[in-house]
């Protein structure tokens, strides 16, 4: 993990008596066990968490019923945050990042900036399976999918093209676009829901006998320049496992993530005795300490953009927190639902 420091990893792993027994050990040691599949996913996973658990309640391990669950909202083309539909790139092209990684062989796999391909989170784990390589991407990746028979097309949907062209006429007084009126076919409040849109689905899946898999899929931050890869295809930041302990993953601001590896801290937080949703408050408090540039603060000195992270125990345990509130999704013996996720502040940004 990048830079947690030796005095900062010390103390907090004395105060929760991490050195006294391995993670393995601790957690099948612990109170919370496991009885039936439990995977907690960003809030627009509602669907596939509910897929993931009745996957795994048949048998499919963890990564596999995460891929299955994150598929549905792939192959959705009213969902512009990933596959099919995703926003695209500032040339309008869309881009698409995954990672998974699975707990009980300790593998993952991943794309990134993968073109035409609308099932990034399924050409990650032919990686993972078919290469000694974890990270395929660009021309590269298009090439490998292409290989094993994945279907290329056009991922640009009328939505989502239509969305972009308006960014572009909108984004400079000094090019040749012409802007559109505010008050034409698209008022100023459909084009704002698109600005600096980072869509993403992270779902972390456990088994009834405590393994773990995850998956992260997203089509990236809307308008990117063409090649900008963020947290979500990056094992150890927008996605991680460990089979001893968890799942850890997040959704928001990738360059926030990546700068606080942020999959792979959630994970160490819960090794280190951290509940779940301890630890991706954590996770956040780390991003606010790390977040130190004029530009990206509010007036009020807060980060002025939104990072969630997810996480779930071996045992079964699930939470997840943001910078400010919002939901997420988990579907455990009570079935699929949304859950108020903790928050650092309540306020959106200023
Ligand atoms: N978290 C998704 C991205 O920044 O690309």
């Amino acid at each position: 993990m990048a830079d947690f420091s030796r005095r900062r990893f010390l103390q907090s792993a004395a105060a929760a008596g991490a050195f006294a027994a391995p993670a393995a050990a601790r957690f099948a040691a612990g109170a919370h066990r496991r009885r039936s599949p439990v995977a907690i996913a960003s809030a627009n996973g509602l669907q596939a968490v509910e897929l993931a658990v009745r996957r795994m309640t048949e048998g499919w391990r963890p990564v596999d019923a995460a891929v299955a669950g994150v598929e549905l909202v792939e192959n959705d083309p009213d969902d512009d945050s990933v596959g099919l539909g995703g926003l695209p790139n500032e040339e309008g092209v869309v881009e698409l990042d995954a990672c998974v990684m699975d707990g009980p062989s300790g593998l993952g796999g991943a794309v990134a900036a993968l073109q035409n391909v609308k099932n990034p989170a399924q050409v990650a784990l032919k990686v993972m399976r078919h290469t000694d390589h974890v990270l395929l991407v660009g021309e590269g990746a298009l090439r490998f999918a292409r290989a094993y028979g994945f279907p290329e097309e056009n991922l640009l949907t009328e939505r989502s093209r239509r969305a972009w062209l308006e960014w572009r006429e909108r984004r400079s007084a000094r090019d040749k676009w012409i802007a559109p009126d505010e008050n034409g076919e698209h008022g100023k409040e459909w084009f704002q829901q698109f600005k600096g849109k980072t869509g993403t689905i992270h779902l972390g899946a456990v088994a009834a006998n405590g393994d773990v898999g995850s998956c992260t899929t997203t089509s990236g931050l809307a308008f990117k320049i063409p090649g900008r890869v963020g947290d979500s295809p990056l094992l150890g930041a927008g996605n991680y496992c460990d089979n001893d302990v968890g799942t850890g993953g997040s959704t928001g601001r990738g360059e926030a993530c990546i700068l606080a590896s942020g999959g792979a801290f959630v994970v160490q937080q819960m090794e280190l005795g951290k509940s779940p949703t301890d630890a991706c408050l954590e996770a956040c408090r780390r991003v606010v300490r790390l977040t130190k540039v004029k530009r990206l603060l509010d007036a009020k000195g807060r980060p002025d953009f939104q990072v969630q992270f997810y996480a779930a125990s071996r045992d079964g345990r699930t939470g997840a927190a943001g910078l400010y509130a919002g939901k997420y999704a988990v579907c455990d013996e009570q079935g699929a639902r949304h859950v108020d996720l903790a928050a650092l502040y309540d306020e959106a940004p200023r």
